[in-house]
C-alpha cells in the first residue's frame, strides 16, 4: 500500500466517518458486515461488480475499497483488468492487503492510501469506477462524484452501491434493524459509537432520486438507480459522456 498524502491528526468531527474511525473497526469489519446484512452484502457487491461489465473494463478504480472485497471481486470477474483500490484508512487497507495476498486475482490489485476528495489518478485513466457503502462517508459528496467522473474515460461507467431506508412498512423494519440491532451488534463485537454513527449516516443519506440528480450534476449521463432487496440498498450507475457507449 502506498501513502499518497501525509494526513494531519483527525479532529473528533472528522474522526466519525473518516479513515481513522475505520482504523478502529477494521479488525471486525468483515464479520460485522456479514452479520448485520444477514449475509446479503456479498450478493449486493456482486451486482455492483457486474454493473460495469458492458465496458469490458481493463483498468478499474474501487474507491473506499476498505478491506478489499469489491476490488478482489472485480479482479476475479475481469481477469484482463488491473484494479486500483483507494481508501483513507490504513487499518482497512492492511486487512485488504492480507486478503489480497492469499486470494487468486489479488496480485492484479494495487492499494493506495487516499481520499475521494483528491484522487491520485489522471483524467480518464480508468474504464470504470466503483464505490460500495463509501459515498455516504465522503464529506463533500459532489466533489467525490466529480473526482470519480474525472478519472473515468469518456464512455466509461461509474457505479455506486449504497444503503438507504426504504419507505413504508419495510422502512420501519429496516430502521429498527439499523438503529437497534446494528449498534447492539457493533457494541458487542466492535465499537458501539462507530456503529451508531454508521446507522445515523444511513438515515442522513439522500433519497435515491436526489442522489441520481447529484450524479447528473457531477457530469454523468444515462444515470439510473436500481433498488436491491426492496430498496434496502440502491445500485446507482452513470456513464461519462462521449466515447463509445
Ligand atoms: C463502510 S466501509 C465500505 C468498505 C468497502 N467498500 C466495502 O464494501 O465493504 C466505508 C469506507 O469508506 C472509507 N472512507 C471514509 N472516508 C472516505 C473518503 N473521504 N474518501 C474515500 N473513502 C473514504 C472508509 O475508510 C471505509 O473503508
Amino acid at each position: 500500500m502506498r501513502p499518497t498524502t501525509d494526513t494531519p491528526p483527525a479532529t473528533p468531527r472528522q474522526r466519525l466517518g473518516g479513515g481513522t474511525m475505520f482504523d478502529g473497526i477494521a479488525p471486525r469489519y468483515d464479520l460485522l458486515n456479514r452479520l448485520t446484512s444477514l449475509g446479503l452484502d456479498t450478493r449486493w457487491r456482486g451486482k455492483l461488480v457486474a454493473s460495469v461489465a458492458d465496458v469490458q473494463p481493463r483498468r478499474i478504480l474501487d474507491l473506499a475499497t476498505g478491506t478489499g472485497d469489491v476490488a478482489l471481486a472485480l479482479a476475479k470477474r475481469y481477469p484482463q483488468a488491473q484494479v486500483t483500490g483507494i481508501d483513507p484508512s490504513r487499518g482497512m487497507l492492511e486487512r485488504a492487503e492480507a486478503k489480497l495476498a492469499r486470494c487468486s486475482g489479488g496480485q492484479r490489485v494495487r492499494l493506495l492510501l487516499g481520499s475521494a476528495h483528491a484522487l491520485p489518478l489522471s483524467d480518464g485513466e480508468c474504464c470504470a469506477a466503483t464505490i460500495a457503502f463509501g459515498i455516504r462517508n465522503v464529506p463533500d459528496r459532489a466533489l467525490g462524484l466529480a473526482e470519480l467522473t474525472r478519472v473515468v474515460r469518456p464512455g466509461g461507467l461509474v457505479s455506486v452501491l449504497e444503503l438507504g431506508q426504504p419507505r413504508g412498512l419495510l422502512g420501519s423494519v429496516a430502521r429498527f434493524h439499523m438503529h437497534r440491532v446494528v449498534p447492539a451488534l457493533g457494541a458487542l463485537l466492535s465499537s458501539g459509537a462507530e456503529y451508531r454513527y454508521l446507522s445515523t449516516s444511513i438515515a442522513a443519506f439522500p433519497q435515491p432520486e436526489v442522489f441520481v440528480e447529484l450524479m447528473r450534476e457531477a457530469g454523468l449521463v444515462d444515470v439510473e438507480a436500481q433498488p436491491l432487496t426492496l430498496g434496502v440498498v440502491h445500485l446507482f450507475r452513470g456513464r461519462v459522456p462521449g466515447g463509445a457507449s
